[in-house]
């Protein structure tokens, strides 16, 4: 879950570049959080929630319910890049607040995701994978970090 905390390092460092009004830093920053997050989702939806849905799941969190939520998450980060790339284009406080509430949706639909991961997906997987293919999987995740 190093992940999780390594993204949101990512994506603060995008808000302090708009906070400083540095549109084009607040681009690069969030151009790099983007590839991090994509990776992180990638490899996920390639590694982990097969191997979760071959062991059933949690009856009550669905494998969908996670593929939703990176659908989510995937759509609010190109619309910030869109907002940012307007920002740029044409400064103006009134978008820029505007761009932190969408900022804000966000960061709640990931906490949230981060904690159904944190709490159900991992510790399902935890108990139930050999330590070898765990071992596997936190290999491929961490050559992303
Ligand atoms: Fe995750
Ligand atoms: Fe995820």
């Amino acid at each position: 879950m190093a992940h999780h905390d390594g993204l949101a390092a990512s994506f603060f460092a995008h808000q302090r570049a708009l906070l400083d009004r540095d549109f084009a830093r607040a681009a690069g920053e969030l151009a790099a959080y983007r590839a991090a997050l994509w990776a992180h989702m990638h490899d996920e939806e390639s590694a982990v929630l097969p191997r979760y849905e071959a062991f059933g799941g949690d009856p009550d969190t669905p494998v969908r319910l996670f593929l939703g939520e990176h659908g989510n998450l995937r759509k609010f980060v190109d619309e910030f890049v869109a907002r940012v790339e307007a920002l740029r284009a044409a400064p103006d406080d009134r978008v820029l607040l505007e761009l932190f509430d969408r900022q804000a949706t966000f960061k709640n639909l990931m906490l949230h995701h981060d904690l159904r991961e944190r709490n159900v997906l991992y510790p399902f997987l935890a108990v139930r994978l050999p330590l070898a293919e765990q071992a596997v999987i936190l290999a491929a995740r961490t050559c992303r970090a």
